[in-house]
């Protein structure tokens, strides 16, 4: 079989990105060099020539790794994917209109609250001095609306007062150019859950980020030192547990909430979820049901933090662990995925 890996287009890259996480093409040369000696593989950087290249080739599938879009402008990735639609050539992963649902965070939020899929409650800001809605309750984190891979996201954006609020407000506008998405902080445990397949979807093992470790004072979240710079503290405490050292119940709760969400989006192929998860919250909720009962009571709330589609799939990315955890190898794991893209385009 003849596959074509499409991947980013680094003549245009720049800026954080650049140095770590999506920054480079390892994933592309380790998905070649996994694949060699069964298919013939060539690794091809996206450009606006590419529809011209592609149409030339006599290919079987493409592998759509081009996650930052044409010309390193992620808001063009779904383009690539239309790309390959109107080509006509088979493409692993997500098509364009899921990858452009989840683009836009607060977008993606609504449709979830549509289908009933608890999301930490948030705010839009496309301007600094915008009143703060007073149902959201401090502590609050302040994100890029559209970024991926924790850009954007650092030990401040974590905010306990209006004044640190509107500083990381104005941090996004100005220096990531895009609105921000100020959401209700989880203090809680953080899971993620990789999905495969198309409509009939395989749920892998929960994954678990593991915070016991981080120093006191720094908050439990996957900034993008934590995420990407390996030499970095926050990396080093930050390590992933898959599967996940959960109960029977709450794991098969997190994988049923994931599998909702991947046939809410319409995805296929592969994505992951995030959750954060929050034990022991007080409601007053029984008062509701009840004149008289006022008691609090504690229950368990399981947010989901976001949907991406065709997230990171290099050796060591959190998929390839919870494929792992299922029993697969990597190269299972990407044969499988061609599959999928061949089984979809018949
Ligand atoms: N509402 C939240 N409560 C707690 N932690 C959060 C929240 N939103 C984001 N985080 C932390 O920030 C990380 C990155 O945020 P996320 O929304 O998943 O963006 P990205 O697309 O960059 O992965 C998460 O993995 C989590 O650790
Ligand atoms: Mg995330």
């Amino acid at each position: 079989m003849k596959i074509i890996i499409l991947a980013r287009d680094m003549q245009h890259s720049e800026g954080e990105n650049d140095t770590y996480g999506r920054g480079n093409n390892d994933d592309a040369l380790g998905i070649k060099k996994t694949l060699a000696d069964l298919h013939d593989v060539k690794i091809l950087s996206v450009n606006e020539d590419t529809y011209l290249k592609l149409k030339e080739e006599k290919l079987d599938v493409v592998f759509n790794l081009a996650d930052d879009g044409f010309r390193s402008d992620p808001t063009l990735e779904p383009h690539v994917a239309a790309m390959l639609d109107v080509l006509g050539i088979p493409y692993t992963g997500n098509n364009y209109f899921a990858l452009a649902l989840c683009q836009n965070k607060a977008r993606a939020k609504e449709i979830l609250a549509y289908h009933s899929i608890l999301t930490p409650k948030f705010q839009v800001f496309s301007a600094i001095n915008r009143k703060i809605n007073p149902e959201l309750k401090f502590p609050l984190i302040v994100k890029p609306i559209r970024e991926d891979g924790s850009v954007g996201i650092k030990e401040r954006s974590v905010v306990y007062n209006k004044e640190q609020l509107k500083e990381q407000v104005e941090h996004i506008l100005t220096v990531y150019k895009q609105e921000a998405l100020v959401e209700e902080f989880i203090d809680g445990r953080e899971f993620n859950v990789a999905v495969i397949g198309n409509k009939r979807s395989l749920v892998l093992p929960v994954a678990e980020i593991n915070f016991t470790e981080i120093p006191k004072n720094t908050p439990k979240i996957v900034s993008y030192r934590a995420k990407w710079v390996k030499q970095s503290l926050v990396f080093k405490k930050t390590p992933v547990i898959c599967p996940a050292a959960i109960d029977e119940t709450l794991a098969e709760f997190v994988k049923e909430t994931a599998k909702k969400c991947y046939k809410i989006f319409g995805c296929r192929g592969y994505a992951r979820i995030d959750f954060r998860y929050e034990e022991n919250v007080r409601t007053s909720d029984v008062s509701r049901t009840s004149d008289v009962d006022t008691d609090q009571k504690k229950e368990n709330k399981l947010y989901v933090l976001e949907v991406n589609p065709n997230p990171d799939i290099s050796e060591d990315a959190g998929i390839t662990k919870a494929a792992v955890a299922a029993g697969m190898s990597y190269r299972d794991l990407l044969l499988k995925i061609i599959n999928y893209a061949l089984v979809e385009a018949n």
